[in-house]
């Protein structure tokens, strides 16, 4: 389907009216469980999905304030309306028979609530991204990068890409694939598999023979005999040429991509923290892409009822003298937490002020001030072992001066943080958003962040994964990193610091409610009545796994609103993909 970056607001309206046509029309047969895009497609009703499920003999954990268990979960309309234990009572509550999936004594939750990512960037990357986050080995990345190929139709000639999101740290080989490698695994498709946010990277046969090409706009790229692209200019320029072809299409294809793959990692609302604005030269990395487009393609997608994941945006802005007249020009145009369930506008971060001024000062301050007087989120990127000290103490300075106490502002990764300056933070409405990007390839012994002293200081925190460049998105490999402390090579470099596994499962759901703040907070991170249907259901029990199992856990049937958005056909035996 080729969508056209025109006119989505009178798209959706003329697609909720279509909507609403084709449910009455629409009979509701089984195919309606099977997680196909048609079957999303018709389940949503005035621009959000809104379907019936009733979700039997499960083990569901409710994440409601007293940690129940039920067995029966009843979703209408999108929203829960039924939690307990008899199918009976739940299907009183609806008109007809519902469609029902026995969960066989499964493990259910809520669909997780990423509070720090970069989902939309993930939409955006050029090629058919493929996330390694799973590859303990080169063979694994062998077989996931041929699985990609074949099972997605990727047509010959397609680059098969992955950028970001892992490292080699993880393999057992402990390097990148070789140029031969990546032949044996694709020998139709040229490929570009790139660390972190700069590389290094390294191509295959094909690959090489495109990126060394003379005719290319950046210049041919230096590529050694075994397929090394260096880190640094020469990645980037083999990023920029990548880019600079995408469409339209290939982003709206790649945003459906990424929503994909979250719903089978059981991530069903993400909160975007933004991208560096992209300046178009080969200096731009995978974090780069511009600020005022990248939106579009998922609009596109949501517009044409085929969002199968929820999202929040913030704006990241980083102005760097103390008119600030690119975040004015925000807070004149834009509106905070607008939008409907299954996209609106959030905050102003994870940068308010440019990479020289983001830790405090002169600039810093007169962001933070716009954005308190303008009654906006704001969320801070921190790292170093001062930068959350003079950005608290900016905080306090604005808090004083137009108070910021109801806003929720949020100092995320925190990896340093000390326990004077949690309790300033709390004290003025503060909260922290918790990273697990040291895994990849943090160094010890106190790589941080400090789960433990954080949990126990009583300041709202949730956690975020801070994928997907730096950090890999997959919820269970951050679980592995705050339950253990272990990074991918196996060192232990967060020791004294890790949290239980109820406590991350409540940091990863109803916790992160607070950090989204606006109208959704009442409506996500648990399974009560009244908040919307969004439940995934686990293929292995997250509380008896052994610790290095954690990391392999993945959804088999994720719903969204009360639709089915992907599903293994562990539990339903309708084993569809989108
Ligand atoms: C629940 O699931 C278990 C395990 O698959 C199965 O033995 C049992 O029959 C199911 N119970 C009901 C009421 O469907
Ligand atoms: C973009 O789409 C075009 C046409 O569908 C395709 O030929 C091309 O390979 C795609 N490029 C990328 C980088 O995905
Ligand atoms: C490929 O060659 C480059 C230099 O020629 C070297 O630095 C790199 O380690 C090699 N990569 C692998 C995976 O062997
Ligand atoms: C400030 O930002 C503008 C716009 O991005 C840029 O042109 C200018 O060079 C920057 N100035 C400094 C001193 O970095
Ligand atoms: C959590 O921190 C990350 C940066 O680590 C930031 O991007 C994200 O927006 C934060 N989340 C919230 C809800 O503040």
């Amino acid at each position: 389907m080729q969508f056209k970056n025109v006119s989505v607001f009178l798209s959706l309206v003329a697609q909720s009216w279509v909507a609403k046509a084709a449910a009455v029309t629409t009979p509701n047969d089984d195919t309606a469980v099977c997680g196909k895009l048609a079957d999303v497609a018709r389940s949503y009703k005035s621009g959000a999905l809104r379907a019936d499920l009733l979700l039997v003999n499960g083990t569901i954990h409710t994440m409601d304030a007293a940690e129940t268990t039920a067995t029966v979960v009843g979703i209408k309309d999108g929203s829960i309306v039924y939690v307990g234990d008899s199918a009976a009572d739940a299907r009183q509550s609806f008109l007809g028979s519902p469609p029902t999936v026995d969960l066989g004594g499964r493990m259910a939750i809520p669909g997780l609530v990423e509070s720090h990512n970069h989902i939309v960037l993930m939409g955006n990357r050029p090629g058919y991204h493929t996330p390694l986050e799973n590859a303990y080995s080169v063979a694994d990345v062998q077989q996931t990068l041929a699985a990609r190929a074949s099972r997605d139709a990727v047509p010959p000639g397609g680059f098969v890409t992955t950028i970001g999101g892992f490292h080699s740290n993880q393999f057992s080989e402990r390097r990148l694939p070789t140029l031969e490698e990546l032949d044996a695994a694709l020998p139709q498709h040229p490929a570009f598999v790139s660390i972190g946010f700069n590389g290094p990277s390294v191509t295959n046969s094909l690959g090489k023979a495109y990126f060394e090409s003379a005719t290319l706009a950046t210049g041919p790229v230096a590529i050694s005999a075994n397929g090394s692209i260096a880190a640094g200019v020469e990645t980037g320029k083999a990023l920029l040429t990548l880019r600079q072809q995408l469409t339209m299409a290939n982003r709206t294809r790649g945003v459906r991509d990424a929503m994909a793959y979250a719903a089978s990692m059981g991530i069903t609302t993400h909160l975007d923290q933004g991208a560096f604005q992209a300046a178009g030269t080969p200096a731009d990395g995978a974090g780069h892409e511009d600020n005022y487009a990248m939106h579009d393609p998922w609009l596109a997608v949501y517009g044409a009822r085929q969002g199968t994941v929820r999202l929040r945006i913030n704006y990241l802005h980083q102005d760097n003298e103390t008119g600030v007249p690119a975040l004015t020009q925000r807070l004149r145009n834009a509106f905070p937490f607008f939008g409907g369930d299954m996209v609106r506008t959030g905050g102003v971060g994870e940068f308010i002020a440019d990479l020289d001024e983001y830790s405090g000062g002169p600039v810093f301050e007169a962001a933070a001030r716009a954005a308190a007087r303008a009654g906006w989120r704001v969320e801070v990127h921190s790292l170093t072992a001062d930068d959350f000290r003079t950005q608290i103490e900016a905080f306090e300075k604005v808090d004083a001066e137009i108070g910021i106490r109801d806003l929720r502002w949020v100092v995320a990764h925190v990896p340093q943080i000390t326990t004077e300056y949690l309790a300033r933070l709390k004290k003025i409405g503060g909260g922290v958003n918790l990273s697990s990007w040291q895994y990849l390839a943090g160094t010890g012994p106190s790589a941080g962040p400090p789960y433990r002293t954080i949990v126990d200081s009583g300041i709202p925190a949730g956690v975020g994964g801070d994928g997907m460049q730096i950090a890999p998105m997959n919820p269970w490999v951050q679980a592995y990193y705050a339950v253990t402390g272990r990074n991918a090579l196996g060192d232990q470099i967060n020791e004294g610091q890790q949290i239980s596994r109820r406590e991350f499962l409540h940091m990863y759901t109803r916790a992160n409610q607070w950090l989204l703040g606006g109208p959704d907070e009442p409506l996500l991170g648990a399974l009560e009545v009244g908040r919307l249907g969004d439940v995934i259901v686990l293929d292995d029990d997250y509380f008896g796994v052994q610790d290095e199992d954690l990391r392999k856990l993945s959804s088999v049937l994720t719903v969204v609103g009360g639709a089915v958005v992907h599903d293994t056909g562990a539990v339903t035996g309708c084993a569809a993909s989108l």
